[in-house]
């Protein structure tokens, strides 16, 4: 078993180099080079974070591992390749897409991400490895093996969903934070995280599916007794698309160096489809504000956002107040 694992790790280190090199030195990887550049990629950064390109073939990785003598039914368990339905032999996984190393926190290379050149309408834009002897996925930060050193000097660490947000804010100095893939945060994951920081600022992508992450996450985060503050991002925006759009300055002194503490971001998000002209939205919005404030002890909280609310909606402290103990009452 032992032995079967080093060889796992071992082949993807093998893949990842063998990916890397048809990225940057073959024909055959220069559209995928050229969609990199275009998204801001530098030479820099693709090979900091190992990103290659996968070839258009069934067969190209799988036969340089037979030919390294790889126990190819290990290569299956690893998740590289994958047996044919006759049973005859055995395929590539990954094939033209960009190739995105996933590392565990000694910095192996335990997985991949690939992502197609295009949209994506017909199949996934990323495809990972399945869960491996050697890759689970909720045990997996992106970059922390990078991003540790960083975190443990500052106290903070930001999260985003995409591995292509990490790697963008790197790129404009921004080297503290690590990514989870898509939108679940395990218990591991905090649990890694709290060790080496003591605030997270939680900076998800702007479209639906992202800020409700962000409510998810920052409630999974003050459970475990973390800091927690929001960054959020204009319109629809992921962080990526933002410093590509407004630059590294901009993301650093107006998106993560401004965050919302947790209230403040849970008054913005049941705002986000509400018209405080409207009576029934107050109604709804001061019920939703406050379903949060009940599960927050400090008086002082209370008392800073009830005033904030009566302000926003001309409902008076005095009822919001009431309206306060009655919740709060319902819930003990
Ligand atoms: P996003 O769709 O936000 O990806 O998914 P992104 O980082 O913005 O990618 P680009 O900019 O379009 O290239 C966030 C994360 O969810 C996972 C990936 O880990 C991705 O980083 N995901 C997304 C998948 O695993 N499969 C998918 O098809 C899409
Ligand atoms: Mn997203
Ligand atoms: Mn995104
Ligand atoms: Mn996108
Ligand atoms: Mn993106």
């Amino acid at each position: 078993i032992h032995n079967a694992f080093k060889h796992m790790i071992e082949a993807h280190a093998l893949a990842a180099n063998f990916y890397s090199h048809l990225l940057l030195n073959t024909v055959e990887g220069e559209e995928a080079l050229q969609y990199l550049e275009k998204r801001g990629f530098t030479r820099e950064s693709i090979e900091k974070y190992g990103i290659g390109w996968s070839l258009n073939d069934r067969e190209a990785l799988t036969a340089l591992l037979k030919r390294k003598s790889y126990d190819m039914k290990d290569m299956e368990r690893a998740g590289l390749c994958i047996m044919k339905d006759d049973g005859t032999g055995y395929f590539d996984r990954f094939r033209g897409r960009i190739m995105f190393p996933l590392r565990d926190d000694n910095g192996n290379v335990i997985a991949f991400s690939g992502r197609i050149l295009s949209g994506g309408k017909q199949e996934a834009k990323y495809l990972n490895s399945p869960e491996t002897p050697i890759f689970e996925k909720s045990q997996i930060l992106y970059n922390f093996n990078n991003a540790r050193l960083n975190v443990r000097k500052t106290g903070k660490v930001i999260l985003f969903e995409g591995f292509m947000d990490t790697i963008a804010a790197d790129r404009v100095g921004v080297t503290n934070s690590v990514a989870v893939m898509g939108t679940s945060l395990s218990d591991t994951h905090l649990v890694k995280l709290k060790r080496i920081a003591k605030d997270i600022i939680i900076c998800c992508d702007g479209d639906d599916a992202g800020w409700e992450a962000a409510k998810r996450f920052a409630h999974l985060i003050s459970k475990k007794g973390m800091e927690v503050q929001i960054a959020l991002l204009p319109g629809s925006m992921d962080p990526d698309d933002y410093i590509a759009e407004y630059g590294g300055d901009a993301f650093r002194e107006k998106i993560i160096d401004n965050p919302h503490s947790f209230m403040s971001f849970i008054m913005a998000y049941a705002k986000r489809f509400k018209n405080l002209s409207y009576e029934n939205d107050v109604l709804q919005y001061i019920h939703e504000v406050l379903e949060e404030l009940t599960l927050r002890s400090s008086p002082v909280e209370r008392d800073l956002y009830v005033r904030q609310l009566s302000t926003e909606t001309n409902v008076s402290v005095d009822a919001i107040h009431q309206q306060f103990i009655k919740m709060a009452g319902q819930q003990a």
